[in-house]
Parts: structure tokens; sequence; C-alpha cells
């Protein structure tokens, strides 16, 4: 626990290499992205939850004390720890049946259109309990560590009514608090439109607008609002509206956009000018200059098209090589993307859309840093910063990507503390 009593000084040495990301205080752009900043040998001091020292082995030896513990890494990589920054990950039940089905033939949208989909995961997490929500998502929350994974942005959505968004965002708060994986809140009461409101959708954009965002932001539950934009969910108008009202209280903007279909929301996200946007399966050449112009970072979800059997993968090459800060996420949800697994999205940037290792490997520690916010406090390996890293049992960091269905991580360090030991 953050909050426990915290170890003093740990030196960890006999890494292979020491992935540090370490560079200039901003996203890494473009061709930038390939540049990792690994030490060879390499070693690091910890002092309580901060990163004192980072260089050579030669180097760092000299300088640990009589009384500090010391880890051998046995010749294995360290690395910052993976930053999610993009999942959905409190919700009730599974949608295991909708999955047979779609194996089947039939399609995420036509399952959702019989009342299925999100507001299927809608009806369970309606009926339970905070408690149970936290139960739930904890187990979820030890996947993500043993995976890996010390920081996740994490959306509300599957609530759709005010108390049961606050019940989601709570839970959220709770989770962060009570266990040793960060989470960072975002608020998508736009993720569907509850059935209740299905001949009347201006009233549930109201009900966004004039209670639920005064409401969240008093009570200082998320940091973000995201929309789910899409034809047949949110149009490109009411997104532009329910963001526009977000940033009127002071909170950061995502946006799910062009996922399923061509809706011009990269161009959307280019003009309101928000943090991310996400998804980007169907943005065009057009959408990625928006993106481009507009400073936007694109963070791409491969685990999604993956589970949904596409083969219509963003266009992630072509954005790096515009000269974009991307970002890669699990996306993690019941429906269209169960997986926690950052190691199963490395591999899959790689084969299906030409991410090199290394940049896959910005992708998903400093750059979804910055793209939450975080950029000064997690993300790489470097004096000051949170003592947030992990072991990973290989000696090469090309190996996370090209050996596929192996969880690699030894041991996960959040805050300085042991957060997941897979030797224990
Ligand atoms: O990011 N696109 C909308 N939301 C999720 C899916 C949520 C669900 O199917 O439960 C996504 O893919
Ligand atoms: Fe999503």
């Amino acid at each position: 626990m953050r909050d426990g009593k915290l170890s003093n000084s740990i030196a960890f040495i006999n890494c292979s290499q020491v992935v540090t990301l370490a560079g200039p205080a901003r996203p890494r752009m473009g061709r930038e992205m390939r540049e990792l900043a690994i030490i060879e040998d390499g070693a690091m001091l910890v002092l309580d939850d901060r990163i004192t020292k980072v260089g050579s082995r030669g180097e760092i030896e000299s300088h640990i004390a009589p009384d500090c513990e010391v880890v051998d890494a046995g010749g294995r990589i360290l690395l910052p720890g993976f930053v999610d920054a993009h999942t959905h990950p409190v919700f009730a039940g599974t949608r295991a049946d909708e999955f047979e089905e779609r194996v089947g033939g039939a399609t995420y949208q036509e399952i959702a259109a019989r009342g299925g989909g999100i507001q299927a995961t809608v009806n369970r997490t309606r009926a339970a309990t905070i408690d149970e929500l936290i139960v739930g998502a904890k187990r979820y929350a030890q996947w993500f560590l043993r995976g890996g994974t010390t920081t996740i942005e994490a959306k509300s959505g599957y609530g759709l009514s005010l108390e049961d968004e606050l019940k989601i965002l709570r839970a959220i708060k709770r989770l962060d608090k009570g266990t040793s994986l960060r989470y960072v809140s975002t608020f998508l009461g736009a993720h569907d439109v509850p059935p209740e409101y299905l001949a009347r959708r201006g009233d549930y954009i109201s009900l966004i607008i004039d209670e639920m965002l005064p409401r969240i932001a008093e009570e200082k539950l998320a940091e973000y609002c995201d929309v789910f934009c899409e034809d047949k969910v949110f149009t490109n108008d009411e997104a532009r509206r329910i963001l526009s009202a977000a940033r009127r209280h002071g909170m950061g903007l995502r946006i799910h956009a062009d996922q399923l279909s061509f809706s011009g929301g990269a161009k959307l996200a280019a003009e309101l000018g928000t943090v991310t946007a996400d998804h980007l399966e169907h943005t065009d050449k057009a959408g990625i200059a928006a993106l481009k112009s507009a400073g936007v970072q694109p963070v791409v979800l491969p685990g999604s098209v993956y589970a949904l059997s596409s083969k219509r993968y963003p266009a992630a090459r072509e954005m790096i090589d515009a000269g974009l800060a991307l970002v890669l996420a699990t996306d993690f949800n019941p429906g269209s993307s169960p997986t926690p697994s950052m190691l199963m999205v490395l591999s899959l940037a790689s084969t299906q859309m030409k991410l090199t290792p290394a940049e896959s490997i910005s992708a998903s520690t400093i750059n979804a840093a910055y793209s939450l916010g975080r950029g000064a406090q997690v993300g790489s390996i470097e004096t000051g910063k949170v003592a947030d890293f992990v072991i990973h049992d290989c000696d090469d960091y090309r190996q996370l990507a090209y050996f596929f269905g192996v969880e690699h991580a030894w041991k996960v360090y959040a805050a300085g503390e042991l957060a997941f030991d897979r030797t224990a």
C-alpha cells in the first residue's frame, strides 16, 4: 500500500538492460519513439517511493550503502511499469455469451441493437453494489499488475444514470487508494443512450450536461471526460456539446473516435483540442493531419480489433510517420476487448500495425503517461520519478513483443513496493 510503511533504500543490480525512456519532458513524437535510452548492464537505486539514481552497474555499486537491500535482477531487463491509457475496468458480469454468438457470426453492432452489448453490462452494473463492483475490479487490478502495468486510465460508462455513474467513479477512487495500481479516472456517461431515454435522447444529453458533469466536478471524481462518438451512439454535435461542457468544469478531454465507422471523429478531436483521440480504425489521412496540427495524441487499441475479429487495424504506422506521439492501450472491457495485457497489445502492434518493438515501448510508457497528465511522475526510469517499474524475465526488450502469450513480468514495483512477485 502506498499509504503503509515504505521500504527504505533498495539497489537493483545486474540488469542486462535498464530501458529508461529518459529524455525531454514531453511525449516522444514520430522518429523519437525509437529512442529508449537503454543502459546496458545497468542498475538503479530507489529510496522509499522514488528513483534516486540510474546508471551503469559500476556507477551505482559505489553508491550502495551497507544497510541497503540489494535485488539481483539476474541479467533480466528493467522497464518502467506500463501505463494503460484507455480501460473500462469497473463492470459487473462478463459477456462470454456474446463472445460465443460473435464466433457464430453475429456482429458487435447486431448484438448491441437488440439490447445486448454495452446495455447488457449496464443492466448488471446498475444491479451491483459498489462493494460488489470493487471486488470484481480488484481481481482485474491483479491482472494488470501481474502483466507489468502500474497505472491505468479508468472510465465509468456502465451506469448511465447519475447515481450509477457516481457509484462507478467512487469505486475507482477507492480502488486507487486500496490497491497498488494507480487509477486516473474518466467520466464516460456518454458511452451509450440508456433505453429509458431512447425516445428522448436530448434529455439524456441534458442530464449529462446539467446534472452529471456538475456533480462529478464538485466531488472531484473525474480528471477527464470521454464520449463514444459513433454512428447510432453519439453524434459529432452531441459530442461537441458534452465535451465543451466538461471543459468548462476543468476536465481534460478524450474521445472514442472513428472506431466502427468513419464519422470525422478525429477532425472533431482536433477542432476541440482534446488530449487524446482513441480507436481511429477508420480515420483517413486528413484526420491524421488534423490530429498532428492540433497536437492531439492518438490512442490505438489493437486488442479490440483483434477480439472483434476485424482486420481493420488503425493506421498507426502512418500516424507515427506523420510525427504523432502515439499511445497504445488495451481498451480492457467486457465486450470489445477483454484483455488487460499490454504484452498482448505490444505483440499486435508489431505484427498487425508494423510498429517496431521500441516504438511500442514508448507508446505504452512515456507517451501514455503524458496523455494522462502524469509525464512528470511516471512512464520512465529517471531520478526523482515515482518508483513504478518492472523486471521482466528476458534479457532484451524486443523479446517482450516477440515471445507472445507469455507473462514476462518477474517482479513488479509500484511506488517502491513489491506489488507482484512471480517467484513468490
Ligand atoms: O472502447 N467503444 C465503446 N466502448 C468500448 C466497448 C465497451 C463494451 O463493449 O462494453 C470500446 O470498445
Ligand atoms: Fe473504449
